[in-house]
């Protein structure tokens, strides 16, 4: 189902304390100024329970979201974690494919379908991330990165498997950068991606996906990239670390 979906992505940031601190600030802006979109927060791993503890006590204001999730199923594999043990935690959602994964951890198109299976078998929404570099784009190369992307993660899906995958469009030369995509840039590549799922599983599916848009999202630009006809939120990075300016974003409808 399309929502307008504001995620907030605190990367390995925030002690403990600070994490506290940070989701108790959020809880308390949403219920005094309530919200205009469904918010997601992906904390770090170990403060996922925290989280949603939080949240339970305020009556479910929010959802909550990691950052990875292991691409099997369970066993050997020390120091990983697998959807089974983000679904016992309450987890919704899990970001996968972020450019910092792919890029330092070598992450695969491979690897990102069957983590996509993985999260779905335990009915976690997936937050799938694809976006060129700076180079990919300078050389007109941005449409078909992103297609390959897509296609080699996502496209062995079903039709309902797919209804419940969320995309982020994250063009890597905005991610922490301060650049953020124009409008106009973000709302092409947005038109393009549902065209490409339009004719993969059909119009109906094309419309009920929710893309966001990630890469220097702030307080001040949210609202003109929301205004965008298939732009229906973000996924934010370093401005979700701040209780006012991720609430001002969430509200930028
Ligand atoms: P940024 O990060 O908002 O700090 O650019 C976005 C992301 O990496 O998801």
């Amino acid at each position: 189902m399309r929502k307008n979906i504001v995620a907030g992505n605190w990367k390995m940031n925030t002690t403990f304390q600070e994490a506290e601190e940070l989701i108790e600030n959020i809880i308390e802006k949403l219920e005094t100024e309530g919200t205009k979109s469904d918010v997601v927060v992906c904390p770090p791993a170990l403060y996922l329970e925290m989280v949603s503890d939080y949240d339970n006590e305020a009556k479910n204001t929010l959802s909550v979201g990691a950052q990875n999730v292991s691409e099997h199923e369970k066993g050997a594999f020390t120091g990983e974690i697998s959807a089974a043990m983000l679904a016992s935690m309450d987890v919704q959602y899990c970001i996968i494919g972020h450019s910092e994964r792919r890029k330092y951890f070598g992450e695969t198109g491979k690897q990102l379908a069957e983590k996509t299976e993985r999260l779905l078998d335990h009915a976690i929404r997936p937050i799938f991330c694809c976006g060129e570099l700076l180079e990919e784009r300078e050389a007109g190369n941005h449409f078909q990165v992103v297609e390959k992307q897509i296609e080699e993660a996502l496209f062995h899906l079903s039709e309902d498997e797919f209804s419940n995958v969320v995309i982020a469009y994250e063009p890597v030369w905005a991610i922490g950068t301060g650049k953020t995509a124009t409008a106009g840039q973000a709302q092409e590549m947005h038109a393009f991606i549902r065209g490409l799922l339009k004719n993969k599983y059909g119009a109906g599916v094309a419309e009920n996906t929710t893309i966001l848009y990630g890469g220097s999202c702030n307080a001040q630009n949210a609202r003109e990239l929301f205004a965008n006809p298939d732009v229906d939120g973000g996924l934010i990075g370093g401005a979700s670390l701040k209780a006012d300016d991720f609430i001002a974003i969430a509200n930028s409808f």
